[in-house]
């Protein structure tokens, strides 16, 4: 299993500009591609912990940190991120100063026939990062309303033929049942005539299996309630909606509150944004890791 880590180089300069690293959290450990980086430019006493919602790439994670910087203190956790806050104080650690996101599906999940996220690959139904729990995609094709599988199509993946693929969906699972990721594709194609719409709507399936902005959204809030006064926290987003999701919810804590009636600022902003714009990936790294190409990191600053 391999993982071409995105964004690296950009993240390790801001990292290493960075004044203290004494607790850093990589909330999507993934193969420990960021977190080997991170915990190499760290010092004998520091904490790290890394968070993954999957145990196979917690195992693999485990493996490839065993070797770098034995002098730091690693924890690495399998929950998600939307517990961040009790992950810190099951350590007693009061403050992060260095949080990253690195969201969405690591290369392993893609590469892993067994686990229903690739189009390539027949596989049960399934999309599910822990698999200790929840509802898998199947549960979800086999038993939400029309209405419901529409509007998850719509709301995550913009899928414009979300109506015809869900009419289509709940015709033939009244008389078959949808096992696998052959059967949801060929129901996909036939009902859309576009080649685009099964990997949007696997998308969608895979957002919906677990929670994906519903743990972003409270998991951010947490994160920067812990962040240390000059801590940073980097975020890696790989699509638009997703994307919007995060500026959303970063706004105010980088506007503050302003009196509606004074005009005076009664919460000044918590953020700075280290980058004005979001941090793009270079075309030799989107050449290297086609991956890359959509991602977006952007990094703010805790200033109060
Ligand atoms: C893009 S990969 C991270 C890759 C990692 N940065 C590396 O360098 O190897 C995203 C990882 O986040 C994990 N993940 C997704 N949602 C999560 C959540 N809510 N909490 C914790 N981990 C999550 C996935 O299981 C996956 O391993």
């Amino acid at each position: 299993m391999h993982h071409d880590p995105v964004l690296i180089s950009e993240i390790e300069e801001i990292f290493v500009s960075g004044w203290v690293h004494s607790c850093v959290v990589d909330a999507t450990l993934g193969l420990a591609g960021h977190a080997s980086m991170f915990c190499s430019h760290m010092s004998p006493g520091d904490v790290f912990i890394g968070i993954d919602r999957d145990q196979d790439n917690l195992a693999l994670a485990r493996t490839n940190l065993d070797v770098v910087n034995s002098s730091v203190t690693k924890h690495l956790v399998h929950s998600s991120f939307a517990d961040i806050d009790t992950i810190l104080d099951s350590l007693s650690l009061p403050e992060i100063s260095f949080i990253l996101y690195d969201l969405g599906v690591s290369s392993a999940h893609y590469d892993d026939g067994d686990r229903g996220f690739s189009i390539r690959y027949d596989a049960p139904l399934d999309m599910r990062f822990d698999r200790t729990q929840g509802r898998t995609a199947r549960d979800l094709v086999m038993t939400l309303s029309e209405y419901e599988l529409r509007d998850l199509m719509f709301r995550y993946a913009d899928e414009k033929k979300a109506v015809h693929i869900a009419r289509a969906i709940v015709e033939i699972r009244k008389t078959q049942s949808i096992d696998t990721t052959f059967d949801l594709l060929e129901i996909i194609k036939k009902a859309s005539f576009d080649d685009h719409s099964p990997k949007r709507v696997f998308q969608a399936l895979r957002i919906a299996v677990n929670a994906e902005f519903e743990h972003v959204e409270i998991s951010i809030k947490k994160a920067i309630e812990r962040l240390a006064i000059w801590g940073y926290i980097a975020i890696i987003t790989f699509h638009s909606i997703e994307d919007r999701i995060v500026k959303n919810l970063l706004t105010p804590y980088l506007t503050g509150t302003i009196d509606d009636i004074t005009g005076q600022t009664i919460i000044p902003a918590r953020l700075t944004k280290y980058n004005k714009k979001p941090i793009l990936p270079t075309e030799l790294e989107i050449d290297k890791n086609p991956r890359s190409r959509s991602a977006k990191l952007r990094v703010l600053k805790r200033s109060y």
